[in-house]
């Protein structure tokens, strides 16, 4: 991999997610955030892409780190949990962050509460995907690494 080549994702967690392995397992499976993140990085390595994780309970936080990810990373994989139906900070926190996204969740948003179909990330990510757990963040990649252009 040359030095110039752009395959740095940032993988970010919202609220309540450091609580995986404990929440519920029909919607979230058994595994905790440190078992997802090991998963995520093989998924990576297999794709020739490097990841960085960051995990927030608190909104202010995860606004402030959008706003610094463009140093770090080329693209970026969001999980925001739950602001992901209201908060439209974070929304304008990755437009400002003008970096190639997928959203992902664990659960299948679309057949659960009513609330949870709608997401302040609509017109803005690459994809959105649900319900597939950790093949989920596998997937995402996959879209990451063919829009950065990695492995042509
Ligand atoms: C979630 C789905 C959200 O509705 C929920 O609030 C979460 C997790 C998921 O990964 O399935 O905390 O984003």
């Amino acid at each position: 991999m040359s030095p110039t080549t752009h395959n740095r994702v940032g993988v970010l967690h919202g609220a309540n997610l450091d609580q995986l392995g404990r929440r519920d397992p029909h919607h979230y499976g058994s595994f905790t955030l440190s078992e997802l993140e090991v998963a995520v990085r093989r998924f990576a390595r297999e794709l020739d892409l490097e990841v960085i994780f960051f995990q927030t309970n608190h909104e202010g936080e995860f606004i402030e780190y959008l706003h610094r990810l463009p140093e770090m990373a080329d693209a970026a994989v969001i999980n925001a949990g739950a602001w992901t139906h209201y908060s439209w900070a974070i929304r304008d926190a990755l437009e400002f962050a003008q970096l190639p996204a997928v959203e992902v969740h664990i659960s299948d948003v679309e057949s659960r509460e009513e609330w949870r179909r709608h997401s302040v990330f609509d017109g803005l990510v690459l994809a959105k995907i649900s319900g597939k757990k950790l093949d989920g963040y596998r997937e995402a990649l996959e879209l990451i690494a063919k829009e950065l252009g990695v492995g042509e």
